[in-house]
């Protein structure tokens, strides 16, 4: 296509056409997952309207909506009903290793904050109460904290094999969540000792996971607030994950600091999150999520890399370096030792 007024062609509009609609096919995952589609079709397939006797759903619009779902490659139509595809099938069945279930859920759950987008970019005021997620609300609190187990089992053991503890007795965990990550090392590194600190509601759910995961004994919980709460000494490790995003760069500084001065000489200060390239323009998914972030806490954001790095360096950290996780995961380790002078 050209221009009127001249023989210029026009850019291809199809990109924002995609970009406007992008939110029905992420409804139409969420409601089929609230709906439980899902489940259903993982113990064989079924038809549209024992479909819709299961989902208490009208039979004319669960049509449309596995139409939809059908389209978006998580079913598929056989001679002998619908079935889930094999992506639906590893990720979205209830109860499985790599169930995502609470994940989405967790954005489901902000799809009404989203729409809040631009009064918050007026205002630099999170949408909703930040502590909805920390504690606030109970459903929220525990879509949240299983969310965040869910994804830390996925991407846990690129973490582990990443980041090596293995000369470490004790790693102190700040803002571990539901405290995953210091199951999977101290399952990796039996003589490790791992502290998980969070706020003591998040720490609550976060005690019952440790338990399941069977390592209770060598991760202990520690309810309290990182802002006041005095990090325990002696750590050769310091784990700080998720959390930075969360946070203004002078608190992010003043974490760094406590937690460089927690370390035992040579010790390691690990810093994992969704960064962005040095200047915060790239790559678009961290970007996105600065913007996620700012519509559900206080401080929400995302930093530079290379800005946690000098952070460091200002703290006489030596040997920092940037590992990313290996694509598609958009996480990135800043890693470095406590110098021994
Ligand atoms: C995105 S989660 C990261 C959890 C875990 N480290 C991970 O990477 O899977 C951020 C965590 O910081 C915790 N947090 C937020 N503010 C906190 C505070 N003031 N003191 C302690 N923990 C806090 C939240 O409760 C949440 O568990």
């Amino acid at each position: 296509m050209k221009s009127a007024d001249s023989n210029k062609p026009i850019p291809d509009s199809t990109p924002l056409m995609e970009l406007s609609t992008a939110y029905w096919g992420s409804q139409a995952l969420f409601t089929a997952i609230r709906l439980r589609l899902f489940e259903y079709l993982s113990k064989g397939p079924q038809r549209i309207d024992s479909l819709a006797l299961l989902m208490a759903t009208h039979p004319r619009s669960t049509r449309l909506l596995v139409n939809a779902c059908s389209a978006l490659g998580l079913i598929s139509e056989e001679p002998d009903g619908f079935r889930n595809s094999e992506l639906s099938q590893t990720y979205l069945v209830p109860g499985t290793d790599f169930y995502l279930g609470n994940s989405i859920r967790y954005s489901d759950d902000l799809f009404e904050i989203w729409a809040q987008l631009e009064a918050s970019v007026k205002s630099a005021k999170p949408s909703i109460p930040p502590e909805t997620y920390l504690g606030g609300k109970a459903s929220n609190t525990e879509h949240f904290v299983y969310g965040m187990h869910n994804r830390a089992l996925a991407i846990g053991g690129v973490l582990t094999n990443l980041v090596d503890l293995s000369e470490c007795r004790q790693l102190l965990d700040i803002g571990a969540g539901p405290g995953t990550f210091s199951g999977l090392f101290v399952q990796r590194y039996p003589h490790l000792r791992a502290i998980a600190l969070d706020l003591p509601d998040i720490a609550a759910i976060g005690k019952k996971i440790i338990k399941s995961m069977g390592v209770d004994a060598n991760v202990d919980t520690l309810p309290g607030d990182y802002m006041t709460t005095d990090f325990p000494d002696n750590n050769d490790a310091v784990l700080i994950s998720g959390v930075f995003h969360r946070e203004s760069e002078l608190t992010c500084q003043d974490l760094v600091k406590r937690a460089v001065i927690s370390l035992t000489s040579n010790g390691i200060l690990a810093i994992v999150d969704v960064f962005t390239d040095k200047g915060n323009t790239s790559p678009l998914f961290p970007t996105l999520f600065g913007l996620n972030m700012m519509l559900t806490a206080e401080n929400g954001g995302v930093h530079a890399d290379v800005d946690v790095e000098n952070w460091m360096a200002a703290e006489g950290m030596i040997g920092t370096k940037i590992i990313p996780f290996p694509s598609p995961m958009p996480h990135r380790i800043v890693i470095g030792r406590k110098n021994n002078n």
